[in-house]
Order: structure tokens, then sequence, then C-alpha cells
């Protein structure tokens, strides 16, 4: 019942026979410092093996125009289809892992698992995050500051996708002192 989640697609594989990619929602950031994040997966996806194998993936945000790819990679095994063949989708060379990198995607987060945790039907891959890769676009020219809505990020909430809603307001937002006249 936690919603939204993002739906964030998985890259994995060391070679490029096996590189797969798999649709996960059950994923987040745990620790600032160290940088650390989790995904969960089920034992039976085909996903699961490598990796678990390789010990490393990456984490691929999602977009509009990455909604069709990002659902059929969250039906589709991989063990039936080649995904990144499929949904025309570039593996491009990571910085620090072998798993490959979804070009089309304006975030990628290289991740090393440090932990496995068998929680259940799904296991948790507490992971330290090695490297993030970022689309130069999404950074405004003037404050450095990175615009991920500019990119129209997915959320996924009880089995639907919608884009990211309307700004309401910043961080801290409900401390800041309103801009007016000062006392005399
Ligand atoms: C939006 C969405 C979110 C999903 N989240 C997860 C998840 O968190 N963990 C998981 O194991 N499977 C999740 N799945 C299911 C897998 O992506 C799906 O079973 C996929 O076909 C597995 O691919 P593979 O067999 O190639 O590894 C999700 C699917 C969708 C569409």
């Amino acid at each position: 019942m936690i919603y939204p989640l993002p739906a964030v697609m998985v890259s994995c594989g060391s070679t490029p026979e096996e590189y797969n990619i798999i649709t996960v929602s059950w994923t987040g950031t745990i620790c600032t410092n160290p940088a650390m994040c989790y995904i969960s997966v089920r034992p039976t996806r085909h996903s699961y093996d490598i990796i678990k194998k390789n010990g490393e993936f990456v984490i691929n945000l999602t977009t509009r125009s990455l909604a069709y790819a990002a659902d059929w990679c969250g039906v589709k095994s991989g063990s039936d289809f080649n995904k990144f063949e499929k949904m025309n989708l570039t593996a491009i060379p990571a910085s620090r892992i072998k798993a490959p990198l979804i070009k089309e995607s304006p975030v990628n987060i290289e991740c090393i698992v440090k932990e496995i945790k068998e929680l259940g039907t799904h296991h948790m891959f507490i992971s330290e995050v090695v490297a993030v890769n970022a689309e130069k676009e999404l950074f405004d020219e003037k404050s450095g500051l990175f615009r991920l809505n500019d990119a129209e990020p997915l959320c996924y909430l009880h089995g639907k996708y919608y884009l990211t809603g309307k700004y309401i307001g910043k961080f801290g937002f409900s401390v800041q002192k309103k801009k007016g006249k000062r006392k005399a």
C-alpha cells in the first residue's frame, strides 16, 4: 500500500548474450552516505540469477517515452526474448560495472550488490551506488539544477502508470518565511 512508486528498468548481465531488463517497483534509496539503494526481485525471474551471479545491476529511471518498454519488460521474460532488441533500446557500457546502461533512460544508477536478504516472495538486493549517469540536457544551464521533471518521469500507483503531477512546493516550504515588507 506504499504508493506511488517509481517503475524502473533494471538492466543486468555481463555479456551482450546475457544482457536483460527487468521492470521493478520494489526499489528505493536506503542511505545517503555511502549511497545505497535496493531492489527486491522474485527468485523465479530470469534476471534474478543474472544479478545474483554478477553482483551488479543498473537502475534506469523511466519516462513517458519509455512507458511502453517499461511495461513490456515487466510482463515478458528474458528467457524468451532479447528485450533490448525487441524494445529498440540501446545497451551502452557503464563506467564502473559490466552491466549495460539503457541509453534512452535519462538517469542510470550503477549498483554493486552488498547483501541479499531473503525476505520471502522477494529477495532484497541491498546495493551500493558506484556511479550515476545523468542526461546533460536536463541540467539547467544557468542554475546547474537537474530538471528530471522535464523528462516526464513515470510513477506506478496500484497497477497503473502516471506522470508526476502539479508542482505544489519545494522542500522546506512549510517553514519558509514569507517574502514581504520588513518591519521598520
Ligand atoms: C510496473 C511493474 C513493476 C514490477 N515490479 C517488480 C518487482 O519489484 N520485483 C519483481 O521481482 N518483479 C517485478 N515486476 C515483474 C517483472 O518485471 C516481470 O516478472 C518480468 O517479466 C521479469 O523479467 P525476467 O524474467 O526477464 O527477469 C514488475 C512488473 C511491472 C510491470
